[in-house]
Order: C-alpha cells, then structure tokens, then sequence
C-alpha cells in the first residue's frame, strides 16, 4: 500500500495527515505553535516554529507505520497571505506578519492611491485589504527600512516550510493570488503594480503550479522525520486545498467552511469576471481555475472567544447543547461577529462586534446560538454577493470545526436558505494537500477523478421554510447593525 502525506500549516497548528491510495486518513497527528501579538492589531508567527513541529509531526505520523519506503510524495496546505521575509540566504530577516495582522491600514490606501483602484481591480481582481502581502511589505519597507534592505526574496507560509524541507523556493499561483502583487488572470508577477508602489521585481519567487514536483525532501530532513526518498510537490492555499479536498473542482457547488476564519468559496472557470472587488478572486489549486471568496475574519474564533470568555468550564459540546436549546433567532439577540474586524463585505479593520438586544431573560444557551447565528449571517452576506452576480447558490459543502455540530449545519441550511452537505470523514484543507501530491505522482489523471475516489458525502440538511422565512427578517437587521456601529466603533478606536 502506498501514501501521500498532506501537510496543513494552520494558523495555531500544523495537522498531518497520511492517506492512502483509497483515499483513507491512516494515521494523522498535529502539533501547536502559538501566535505573537506584541500590540493590538499585530499578529506573528516564528516560522521555525512551524518547520520544528512539522517535521515533529511528520516523525509522529512515520513512527506509526511499517515501512516508510511507502510514503510516495508529500505536499501542502497554508495559511494565506503571511509575509515571511528572506535574506540572500533565505532566511528569515524577522517574525512572519500573518494573515490575521492589521496593522496595514495606511499601506493599503497608499497602494490604492499608487496603483489606482480600478488598475488593481484589474491586475489583482482584489482590493487592498489588510490581511493582504503587499501592504505587509510595504509596511516593512516603512516601518524597518533597514530589514527591508536585506531583503532577497519573499514567500508565504507553506512555501518557507516547502523550502525547508527541499532547499528549493518557489510560490504557487493560488497562494500567490493572496500576495495582490499577482496578476491572476494572466498568472504572472504584476511588473507594473512592483513600479508604482517601490517593490523590487526581483524579490517575487518564480512561481510553479499547485501539483508541480518542485523536488525530493533533503537527506538529512527526511531522516530527522523518518522518510525516505519522498517527492515534494508544491500544494496551495488553505482555501484552495479546503475546495480541493472537499471536491469543488466544477461551476455551481460552493464549499463553506469554518475554520479560525470562515470563507464561501465558489469555482470559477474563468479569470475575468467582475465581482467589483466585493468578493476575494484567487486562482484555484487546479490548474486555470480559479475561486471567489468571501471571508468572515472571526468565525470560529468568535465562538472560542465567547467560550473562553464566559463559558471556559463548559465543552463545546456542552455550550452547542445549551445553544440548541434556544429557538431559532436566539430570542432577539443579534450578534456581529466583528471581534478582530471584517474583511466581506466590510472591509473595516476599526469594527467591532456587537451584541444587540440583549435582555435579563437571555440565557448563556441564547448567547451562544446568537454567536453560531451571527457567524452565519456574516458568511451569508457572502452567499448574497455571489447571488447578485448571478451565481446559484443552492447546494453548499460545509466543512470545518462548523460542519461538526449538526445544529449549526442546520443554521447554515436555513440562513443560506441552501441544501447543506456534510462530508465523511471530513479532513479540510490537508486532505487537499494529500491530494495534490496523489495528483502530482500520477495516481489519478485529474484532480477530479482523484475526488470521485478521495470525497465521500454523508448527510444531506434541508432549509425548513419557516425558518428561512424567519432568518431572512433576521438577517436584514443584520446588515444594519454594520452602518449604525461604524462611526461609533470609530471612534472608540482612541480608548482602545
Ligand atoms: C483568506 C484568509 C484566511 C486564511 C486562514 O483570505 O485570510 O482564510 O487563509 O488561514
């Protein structure tokens, strides 16, 4: 029996996983690593970090079988858009600035005055947001000047902990796309957008596509991590790989997952619509696909952070009981899901969540199904951009910490108003990893057909017409909660 191993560099952890030629996860194991927040708004990550507990959880997953001869090739999933900066011997001149980092405000309306925001529209097909590279850079730039000097090289996330493992540096298209210095249509570095705002051309790695073998793990890694002779090939984006492993690989099925952060994802064939910059438009980690997406910043890290907060003696298990408990609207209480701003359709790095309507009566069961609602209005303002584009919305697969709890599956039936699948065994973004690398090694002629065999779904949640009649009142009092908090949250931003 031969392996693949998927690599998923997560935002608190890095999960591996070892999957068969049927598609099974045989063993899998994961490893933490924290987050670096040294100022409100700031968040870093020590990229050695990821590459000691990957290989720690790479010898976890081989010590678990036989004969490691088996394990074919290797590749990855990432946490996107994190700058990791490189000198002449590509190391790390600093910290990686995450995804989740907002301290890029004014590098982001620099760039739309340098670049102009239609030019970027048209280059990037995304807007300048803060999560984003090129405004990292650029804060780097202006902030560290004499870092930035030293810099030779940039990548993201996965591909610094790729390099390690190989010794070879390279981007891919669909994390690439995240950068906003890529033009996606035409998959090539944007000399022009480099220009305008002072990056040197020469610091963009050359890029490769998602299931292109890029080289072998180095002798003395793979023996730190128990392989032997073992193909790398390049992997994709966290939610590339999530729409990859989840079997969106064609027109009309949307994948909704929620992870730290929650995204609705849609296939693309082509590379040229025009979603006005309202939604993200990435390339797919299938070769000339591409995606659109929305993101919900804090998705389930609105619940943690609710659990934590008020609720840290109870399991998730026990607060998603108390929540079922609540009738659908949570008795009038609405919450925002803003806790470390928002990305779709607010593009707002100052808001703040809010809940609205709270009374004596309201139980911890009301807070936390307002939380789960909350959450899912906010990714269904996504799921109504995509439908005023013409895009239909009726069947969408849930994955992610989500996708667990068959009370929030029905939620998201019913605020979508959409036919909600599960899938079993589900496995994320690391199982579209695994897939690339059975893709890359000619397991499977397609990525496709290595979906028809890899992707299982199991049950099927039905919106209930009462209740989306219900959640459709809801949701417009949604929506207004944005404009009547903004200029508050505005100004409350001095006493933060
Ligand atoms: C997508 C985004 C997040 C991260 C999470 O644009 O910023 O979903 O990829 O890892």
């Amino acid at each position: 029996m031969s392996y693949v191993i998927g690599i998923d560099l997560g935002t608190s952890a890095v999960k591996a996983l070892l999957v068969n030629k049927q598609g099974n996860v045989v063993e899998e194991t994961s490893k933490e690593y924290p987050l670096i927040h040294e100022k409100s708004g700031y968040s870093e990550q020590d990229p050695e970090q990821w590459v000691n507990q990957t290989i720690a959880a790479i010898s976890e997953l081989t010590a678990k079988i036989e004969d490691a001869n088996l394990i074919e090739g290797i590749s990855f999933s990432g946490q996107m858009h994190g700058l990791v900066l490189l000198d002449e011997q590509a190391k790390p001149l600093r910290h990686a600035i995450l995804w989740n980092d907002t301290r890029t405000t004014a590098e982001c309306r620099e760039i739309e005055d340098r670049v102009g925001i239609e030019s970027l529209h048209s280059i990037t097909k995304n807007p300048a947001l803060e999560g984003f590279t090129l405004p990292k850079l650029l804060w780097v730039k202006k902030n560290e000047a004499e870092i930035f000097t030293k810099a030779s090289s940039f990548v993201l996330p996965k591909d610094y902990l790729r390099y390690r493992l190989t010794g070879e540096l390279h981007m891919e298209y669909s994390d690439a796309a995240g950068t906003l210095l890529l033009d996606v249509a035409d998959k090539s570095w944007s000399k022009q957008i480099c220009e305008k705002v002072g990056i040197p051309y020469a610091l963009c790695p050359p890029l490769v596509a998602s299931h292109t073998k890029v080289g072998i793990v180095l002798p003395d890694v793979a023996e730190q991590c128990g392989l032997a002779k073992v193909d790398v090939f390049a992997g994709g984006a966290d939610n590339a790989c999530g729409a990859i492993g989840s079997g969106i690989l064609e027109d009309g099925v949307t994948l909704c997952s929620t992870g730290t952060s929650g995204v609705v994802l849609s296939y693309e064939k082509e590379g040229n619509k025009d979603f006005g910059g309202k939604v993200h438009y990435f390339n797919h980690g299938e070769e000339s696909a591409f995606y659109t997406m929305g993101v919900t910043l804090a998705a389930g890290y609105s619940l943690s952070w609710f659990k934590e907060t008020f609720a840290a003696d109870l399991s998730f298990e026990d607060l998603l009981n108390l929540a079922s408990e609540s009738p659908e609207g949570a008795k009038g209480l609405l919450f925002t899901p803003y806790i470390v701003g928002e990305r779709t359709p607010h593009a707002d790095a100052d808001i703040r969540g809010s809940f609205i309507g709270m009374h004596a009566s309201h139980t911890l069961g009301d807070f936390a199904r307002a939380v789960i609602e909350g959450i899912t209005f906010s990714l269904n303002e996504t799921v109504e951009v995509f439908r005023e584009n013409g895009k239909i919305v009726d069947k969408v697969i849930s994955i992610g910490g989500g996708a667990k709890s068959d009370l929030w599956l029905q939620i998201q039936a019913d605020i979508f108003n959409a036919e909600v699948v599960k899938l079993k065994n589900e496995q994320g973004p690391g199982m579209g990893a695994a897939m690339l690398a059975a893709y890359g090694l000619g397991w499977f002629p397609s990525l496709k057909e290595c979906a028809n065999q890899f992707v299982e779904k199991s049950d099927v949640f039905t919106p209930s017409s009462t209740n989306v009649a219900l959640y459709k009142k809801i949701f417009k009092l949604y929506k207004d909660v944005y404009p009547q908090t903004k200029e508050l949250n505005k100004e409350l931003v001095s006493f933060r």
